[in-house]
């Protein structure tokens, strides 16, 4: 158990990385697993759906209850049923050769890097990948992927649910440069773009350019252009590919770490905190009821513990 108390208006909460170290043969399979992904994906023409496979992977998380999210549950029959997994046991069953070879590696690793590769392959940006990740054994619940009908309030409350931001949002809304969509998976046919096996900026392009015979643009894509903050960012990408592949990849490797080695920090004051350890709830309720006593109103306090999790509370002292 470990807690830290600050004044509500001096914090800010932020999320630094601290990777594990994995063993040296698990650093070489990683990398000889790559290889061969790298030959599949280009092979079989299936980097869209690996990618697919990757993203509905790890958006599953949510970062209030640390639940879902890129811990190769997907594969497991519950969860590949969900209504927005339609079409992905087919991604499933082409990548399971590979990881076969790889009997060392974590399928939550091995789906993550298959998402990696299949940008890499098709010219997009080269992403970060850390491995370490530890498979869950719980499926994710249902209904946690966005649905393609609805519009902009429903894409921040899906990735603000994950803990990404309106950037994130446009940014990894490009990955709809590669691939199509299929009537007998989502109910929409067709494929945003006029290269669909290629990873560029050419989704921006066209949502911008308007509706054009023989492509695709989902009502979640148009509600890109209503937006005042979202609409900008679209313009940018559009004009400039390499801030597009910047952006992109920044928050792909945030998006593929969700909830894997993740330390919170508290910014109080100006100086960067980590709460301590070695505390336990007694004392945690004692200082609640010590700020009470001083009649201090505005502060919050953040704790974790492997018994309570990650909590968070306010609390008013009048
Ligand atoms: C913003 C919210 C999103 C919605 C509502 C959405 C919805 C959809 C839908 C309806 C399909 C068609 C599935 C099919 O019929 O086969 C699809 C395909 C796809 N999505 Fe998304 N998606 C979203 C975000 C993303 C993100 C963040 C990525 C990756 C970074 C992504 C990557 C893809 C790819 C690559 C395909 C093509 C799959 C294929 O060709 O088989 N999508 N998406």
């Amino acid at each position: 158990m470990s807690f830290l108390v600050c004044r509500e208006r001096e914090r800010e909460k932020m999320v630094k990385k601290s990777y594990p170290e994995v063993e040296e043969d698990y650093k070489k399979a990683v990398k000889r697993c790559k290889r061969k992904l790298r030959g599949l994906i280009a092979e079989k023409h299936c980097a869209p759906i690996v990618l697919r496979l990757a993203w509905h992977s790890a958006g599953t998380f949510d970062v209030k209850t640390k639940t879902g999210g890129p811990f190769g549950t997907i594969r497991i029959p519950q969860e590949l049923a969900h209504d927005a997994n339609k079409g992905l046991d087919i991604a499933v069953r082409l990548l399971e050769p590979i990881k076969e070879l790889f009997p060392i590696l974590s399928y939550a690793d091995f789906y993550q890097l298959a998402g990696v590769v299949a940008v890499e392959i098709t010219g997009g940006p080269e992403i970060r990948f850390h491995p370490g990740r530890v498979d869950k054994v719980m499926p994710a619940p249902d209904g946690r992927l966005p649905q393609a009908t609805k519009g902009v309030d429903h894409l921040r409350e899906i990735f603000g649910r994950m803990g990404l931001n309106d950037k994130d949002i446009v940014a990894l809304s490009g990955g709809h440069t590669l691939g199509r969509c299929h009537k007998e998976r989502s109910g929409f046919e067709g494929p945003w773009t006029q290269n669909p096996l290629i990873f560029d900026n050419s989704y921006f392009k066209e949502i911008l350019s308007g509706e054009k015979e023989g492509l695709l643009q989902l009502p979640t894509d148009k509600a890109l252009l209503e937006d005042p903050l979202f609409r900008p960012l679209v313009e940018r990408y559009a004009a400039d590919e390499d801030a597009f592949f910047e952006d992109y990849a920044k928050a792909h490797l945030k998006l593929s770490e969700l909830g894997f080695s993740d330390m919170e920090y508290v910014e109080a004051g100006g100086v960067l905190c980590r709460p301590g350890h070695g505390s336990d709830i007694r004392v945690f309720e004692g200082i609640c009821d010590l700020l009470r006593m001083l009649r201090i109103s505005d502060f919050s306090i953040c704790f974790a513990s492997e018994k309570y999790g990650y909590s968070e509370k306010r609390i008013s002292g009048k």
